[in-house]
């Protein structure tokens, strides 16, 4: 984004205020006239290029109502969040529980798992295959939740996921203590 015209303007004032305590020379209201149009031109391009950065941003969780207990797992297993209250440029998918990046750019995601009646459980947040950051609990009894969040560079069409771990338990109510939200911070 061009900001070259508002820094000709700023430089053009800063030097309008300098002048009265220097021999430099004033700007001319041509000048002054140029560093305008100059600005003018860069807002005009700098609305343009907001108008086309796409927002994306979403928030699932996994059980829509009543109660759900996933696993055991016998192996990693991709979790689907089908409670989804946002998912500002459909992004994520509630079918399969994946987020595809639609444009090159850093996302931030982040991720909450929780379990119940004293069972461990583990995640991954997997970016195509790769296992990027886990969360983990395990406790002798009651409920307990855990997490991670994390900011990708994604290139268009990376995806990503959440994978419950092998022997893993997860739950979720209406209350929507699991979860799983991303959005996108800047293109690049
Ligand atoms: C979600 O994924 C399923 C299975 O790959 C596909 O059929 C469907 O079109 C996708 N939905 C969207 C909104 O992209």
């Amino acid at each position: 984004m061009k900001i070259s015209g508002s820094l000709t303007l700023l430089l053009l004032l800063g030097s309008v205020s300098a002048q009265e305590t220097s021999e430099s020379n004033p700007p001319t209201p041509s000048d002054l006239y140029a560093a305008l149009k100059e600005m003018t031109a860069s807002l005009v391009q700098l609305k343009a290029d907001m108008a086309t950065v796409q927002p994306v941003a979403f928030s699932a969780s996994l059980a829509v109502e009543g109660e759900l207990h996933i696993g055991p797992v016998p192996s990693d297993t991709p979790l689907i969040y089908r409670h989804v209250p946002t998912n500002i440029g459909n992004a994520y998918n509630t079918t399969t529980g994946v987020f595809t990046a639609p444009v090159r750019g850093a996302y931030h995601f982040e991720f909450h798992i929780n379990s119940a009646n004293s069972r461990s459980t583990a995640a991954f947040l997997v970016k195509n295959s790769e296992n990027v950051f886990a969360a983990h609990e395990s406790q002798p009894a009651h409920f307990m939740s855990s997490s991670n969040g994390v900011t990708l560079l994604l290139e268009v069409g990376d995806k990503v996921f959440v994978r419950l771990a092998a022997t893993s338990h997860v739950f979720d109510n209406f209350n929507h203590h699991t979860t799983f939200s991303g959005h996108l911070l800047f293109p690049m």
